[in-house]
């Protein structure tokens, strides 16, 4: 393989690649999911997990979900009061699937590690900067939770993955640094 053909394939093995955080969610525990005609459970199904995925993210495709941030929705201790989520019609990824493995833990914890393993993870929900649900928890509205763990953080692929594929992809209790790659479900 001449250097060239070399240089080229790297490029096009990196070019679906990306980096990003992960939370985690149980959709069994869920009524509904933004993206129509997907159920909201756990498995989708062949060893694959559901997510949702953050509208700020570079990955989201198509037009961000409606809704406006709005204090009086928040109960100022991190919780909403309104908890109604806006509209996700525009959102372009529902039904691809991301190859997702751990790449560290997200909030500093010292005990625990990523397993190394890879686990296939199918979008069928929304995670929106515009839902009270989210944007409540951030500390300007009385919550504490820091603005890439509630899908507030700008130019971050944020992942909430099913509560079921936590103990795949590490040992830690809570939230994860990811490696991101389209695949093919
Ligand atoms: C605000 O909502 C959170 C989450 O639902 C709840 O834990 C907390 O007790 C609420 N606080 C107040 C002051 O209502």
């Amino acid at each position: 393989m001449s250097l060239v053909t070399f240089i080229l394939l790297a490029v096009a093995a990196t070019a679906n690649a990306a980096t990003g955080v992960a939370t985690f969610n149980n959709y069994d525990a869920q009524s509904g999911v933004a993206c129509s005609g997907f159920s909201s459970t756990n498995s989708q199904g062949n060893g694959i997990y559901a997510a949702a995925l953050g509208d700020l993210s570079p990955l989201w495709t198509g037009s961000e979900c409606s809704g406006s941030i709005d204090s009086s929705n928040c109960n100022g201790s991190g919780g909403c009061i309104d908890c109604t989520g806006p509209s996700c019609s525009g959102e372009g990824q529902c039904g691809q699937c991301f190859q997702i493995s751990c790449a560290g833990s997200l909030d500093g914890e010292t005990s625990g590690a990523c397993t190394g393993n890879t686990i296939i993870v199918k979008i069928i929900d929304a995670c929106p900067a515009t839902h009270p649900e989210n944007y409540c928890k951030l500390a300007e509205f009385g919550g504490n939770v820091p603005a890439n763990q509630c899908c507030e953080a700008a130019g971050v692929n944020a992942f909430d993955i099913a509560t079921t594929a936590q103990s795949a992809l590490s040992t830690f209790q809570y939230n994860l640094n990811i490696n991101i790659e389209a695949v093919s479900c």
